[in-house]
């Protein structure tokens, strides 16, 4: 069947994976990517699929209700793949009203327009929303995150996932749109922004700067490649039932003080550096406010009702992301030599 898919947030690291996925794998499909091209949008992202005949860019804010409008017009869109948005804690906590502005207000923003867009007939159409763990709040040394597991979220960026997460179920609810969302934990994997804590400390190691770990380094997340994200979003797209919440995780839970250790010792090979060399930059710095303690995935409901499961070992993800980082250094050069250093430096005070 053809299908105009509107894919927000395409130029980001998770929206490149889905993008190129889509776009390759579908050739009936066409593909509309629509991005504000923040700092964490990046068109380099989509270089190998830039030119393809059922791929479409288009720099625009999903606040902007007009632009919405007309994009929705002109591309006939039929479907949405929403992951724009800002997405990083950190910033969460020093700028909350960007985060309300772009997660719900955005968010509002698209949903109403597939609503106006699609009253008349709401056969084969979809509104997916790509949402995140986080809104479930923090775990103690037990126990996992379900469906149905209450939303506590903690922080500015949870909590303005979690408000859009209420609207997509309230279009669904009040206005019958068809709508799925996913929430997923922490990925890693190629083209994430020197930001998250990954691909940062490839970066730093690589440079041989410090390595700054909040607090004790004891908080634990649930670590998924992202290609297997965007794997299990194609299935949830073609699969998912209507008004539906399914959780992707990777049963894949890390202590941050033991991933980073691991990464030390990957980047200590492949550096050709002494084993051990690495983790002297570990730095311990003053813990990240609100610091969510642990987040981990129940994802058996994709599991058993779509048959996603996730296909990589975190060794070998690891692996290959850090391959990915060490082959792509221009890559991060460019992002590392604009506004990013003053960035870094108000965040971390270090040199
Ligand atoms: P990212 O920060 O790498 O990318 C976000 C993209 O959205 C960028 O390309 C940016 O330019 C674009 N964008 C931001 N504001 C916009 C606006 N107002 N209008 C149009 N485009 C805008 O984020 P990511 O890590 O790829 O996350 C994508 C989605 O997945 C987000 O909704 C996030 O909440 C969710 N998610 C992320 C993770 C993770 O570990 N990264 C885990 C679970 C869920
Ligand atoms: P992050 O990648 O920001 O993802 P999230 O906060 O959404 O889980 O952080 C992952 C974990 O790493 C989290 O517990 C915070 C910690 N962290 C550090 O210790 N130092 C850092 O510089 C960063 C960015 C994160």
């Amino acid at each position: 069947m053809k299908k105009n898919i509107l894919i927000t947030g395409g130029a980001g690291f998770i929206g490149c994976h889905v993008v190129k996925l889509l776009v390759n794998n579908y050739p009936n499909y066409n593909i509309i990517n629509m991005d504000k091209l923040t700092y964490a949008g990046n068109l380099e992202n989509l270089k190998e699929i830039e030119n393809h005949p059922n791929y479409k860019f288009v720099k625009a804010d999903i606040c902007d209700i007009d632009k919405v409008k007309e994009v929705f017009e002109t591309y006939t869109v039929d479907s949405v793949i929403h992951l724009a948005a800002e997405s990083h804690v950190d910033r969460s906590i020093t700028n909350p009203f960007e985060f309300a502005q772009t997660n719900i207000l955005g968010t509002l923003t698209l949903l109403n327009q597939a609503k106006n867009s699609w009253l008349n007939d709401l056969e084969d159409k979809l509104f997916y929303h790509i949402s995140t763990d986080e809104v479930y709040g923090s775990l103690g040394d037990t126990g996992l995150f379900l469906e149905d597991t209450p939303y506590d979220p903690k922080s500015p960026y949870s909590a303005a996932k979690a408000s859009s997460d209420h609207f997509v179920r309230a279009y669904n609810n009040t206005y019958g749109l068809p709508v799925v969302i996913t929430n997923c934990s922490n990925n890693y994997g190629p083209n994430q922004f020197p930001e998250k804590l990954i691909p940062l400390f490839i970066n730093n190691i690589q440079n041989k700067k410090p390595l700054p770990v909040y607090g004790k380094g004891e908080n634990i997340r649930d670590w998924l490649y992202v290609e297997d994200h965007a794997r299990a979003i194609d299935i949830v797209f073609h699969k998912g039932r209507n008004g539906e919440t399914y959780n992707i995780g990777g049963f894949n839970e890390w202590k941050n003080i033991d991933l980073i250790k691991v990464i030390c010792k990957v980047m200590d090979k492949k550096l050709g550096r002494e084993i051990g060399e690495s983790e002297q930059l570990i730095t311990y710095v003053k813990d990240r406010a609100g610091h969510d303690m642990r987040y981990a995935i129940d994802s058996t409901k994709i599991s058993e009702e779509l048959g996603w499961n996730p296909s990589l070992q975190f060794e070998e993800g690891i692996e290959k992301t850090i391959n990915w980082y060490l082959q792509n250094k221009d890559w991060l050069e460019n992002i590392i030599s604009g506004d990013y250093q003053e960035y870094y430096n108000k965040q971390y005070n270090l040199r």
